[in-house]
Parts: structure tokens; sequence; C-alpha cells
């Protein structure tokens, strides 16, 4: 494994391991047990968090044709849920996982699997031998760009990002994306506190930086966006976080569980008021795209 920065295209390694190594036995007290960190998708009333994030996973496995995809490649797999789920449906799968984060990359490695493989490398270092069936990203892209960038930077940061599935995809393969998105909101409303104590050297994309950075690349298969399903997965979250809140602040301490306690309550309003979306998209690759600039 090599630990390595991503600076050119989003937020560094020890960016990402600020948020995300803060404690496995800490995101357990709260997340749902697949460990999924990630809005859920809520199909039925009577879900709970458990189901709807099962419902998530098979929506973008659904999208990659997992059944008749040997190997795949999940960028930002987390915990490795998406990974051990795409093994249940289709049990001859590989996957291979990236992580920026140790923590998440120890504990997948901590249930070993000849199927399962984790990388701590940002996708910008990954190198693909053979082109891979199907790729999925779910909560990365919003590490992708930091908002210290110009505006072209970031959206030629995106374009570098679909370059990479583009080249590390097979012809007809699909590549399903999860981000949260700016709605009413813009990059010069992203909280102080998101950027310096949750999310840091961090941005979020708007749609249609999504669509031309993926111009010529890839077509949309479909899209739906989901804010209110993020909303109703961090009630639960902040739910959970409150119902074991000593365990917590004895874990963590009280500054650390008081951070997440606000930052979640934050992104429940952000998603009930739609400042923020929660947008997934389904691509195609296009297997006679020729190499174009930048479309404006
Ligand atoms: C919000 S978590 C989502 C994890 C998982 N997909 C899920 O839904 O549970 C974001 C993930 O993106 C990863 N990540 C961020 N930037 C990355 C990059 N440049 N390359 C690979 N992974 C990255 C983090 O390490 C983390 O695993």
């Amino acid at each position: 494994m090599s630990t390595s920065t991503s600076r050119a295209t989003g937020a560094s390694a020890e960016a990402i391991q600020q948020h995300y190594d803060v404690s496995n036995a800490f995101y357990e007290l709260w997340l749902d047990p697949g460990m999924t960190y990630s809005a859920a998708l809520w199909l039925r009333e009577e879900d709970d968090l458990d189901a709807a994030q099962r419902a998530k996973l098979d929506w973008h496995l659904d999208n990659l044709r997992i059944e008749s995809a040997p190997r795949i490649l999940d960028v930002g797999c987390g915990w490795g849920s998406m990974m051990r789920r795409a093994l249940e449906r289709n049990p001859d799968c590989r996957a291979q996982g990236l992580t920026l984060s140790q923590a998440q990359a120890d504990r997948i490695q901590a249930q070993p699997s000849e199927r399962i493989s984790v990388a701590l490398q940002s996708w910008a270092e990954h190198s693909v031998a053979e082109p891979y069936d199907g790729i999925v990203s779910v909560g990365a892209f919003e590490h992708f760009a930091r908002l210290d960038q110009k505006l072209e930077d970031k959206i030629a940061g995106y374009r570098s990002f679909f370059d990479f599935c583009h080249r590390s995809l097979k012809p007809g393969g699909r590549l399903s994306l999860q981000t949260i998105s700016y709605e009413t909101a813009e990059r010069k409303d992203f909280s102080k506190f998101f950027a310096e104590e949750i999310f840091p050297e961090s941005d979020l994309p708007h749609i249609a930086e999504i669509e031309q950075a993926s111009r010529h690349l890839f077509e949309i298969v479909h899209l739906r966006n989901d804010r209110t399903h993020y909303a109703r997965t961090l009630r639960h979250w902040l739910r959970n976080l409150r119902a074991r809140k000593a365990e917590a602040r004895a874990m963590v301490g009280d500054a650390v569980y008081e951070r997440y306690e606000k930052y979640l309550g934050m992104m429940v309003v952000a998603f009930h008021t739609g400042t923020m979306n929660l947008t997934r998209i389904c691509f195609q690759r296009l297997d006679d795209a020729r190499p174009r600039a930048l479309a404006g």
C-alpha cells in the first residue's frame, strides 16, 4: 500500500484523515451496522436505516449491472460496505476499493477476503493494468476540489476524474456516482465551520459542473436528486449519536462529540431547506469519445 496525497485534485490524505480517522469505534456508534457513511435511499416508509442503506448500495450496483460485472472499482470505498454487497450479489466478482483513510483501510483488511482489495491511494494515483467493468463512487466527489481553487481549475480537476474513469472502464462500462451538490447555496456560502473543522480542503459541485466535466466522455443514463433522503439519513445518525452520547464523549472527548453533533444538525437543516442537494447519477461510457478540450 502506498500513502499518497492528492493535492492537485482535491483534499490531501491528511485532510481526509482529520475527518475519517477520528476512531472507527466512534463511527460504529451511530452509523448502520454496515458502516455506510453517505445518504441512504428511502424507498418504503417502514424501512429502517439498515434497509435504506442496502437499497442505496443496490441502486448503484444495479447501475453497474453487477451480476455481469466481474471486476469493479469503488473510488472512496469507506469501510467497504459497497464491495461486500457487490460480492453478496455476484460471488464471482472482484472489487478494488480506494480510500485515503488509514482507519478505513485497516478495518477492511481486518476482514480479509480474496475478492476484496483495498489501497490507501487516491484515484489520481491508481494505475489500471486491465480496465474495470464498472466504477462506483459514493460520497467522495465532495473531496475532489478545494474551495481555494479557481473555478476553471476546479472543473479541470473534475475533468481529470472523468478522464480517469473513462480510460479505466471497458467499452460499455458504467460509472455510478453519488455526491452532495450545491442547490441554492454557492461556494461563497460554504460555512467556515465546515471548511475548517469538518471537511477541510473540500468543495462541492454544482450539477452543471459535473455535466460539463463529463461531457463527451460519458452520457447520463439517469439522475436523481434526493435531498430529503439525506435529511432523513442524517436525522437517524444524529439520533443514534445522541443515544450513545456518554460512550461517544468517553471515546473521543467532549469537543469532538459536540463538533459532530453540530455538523450533523446543520446538515439536516441544509438538506431540508435545499441549500444543498444529494445527486445520484448513472453514467454510460461513450466508447467513441474523441479527445476534446474541456467544453465551456
Ligand atoms: C463520505 S466517505 C464515503 C464512503 C463510502 N463510499 C460510503 O458511502 O460509505 C468518503 C470516502 O472518499 C474517500 N476519498 C476522498 N478523496 C478520495 C480520493 N481522492 N481518492 C480516493 N478516495 C477518496 C475517503 O477516504 C472516504 O473513504
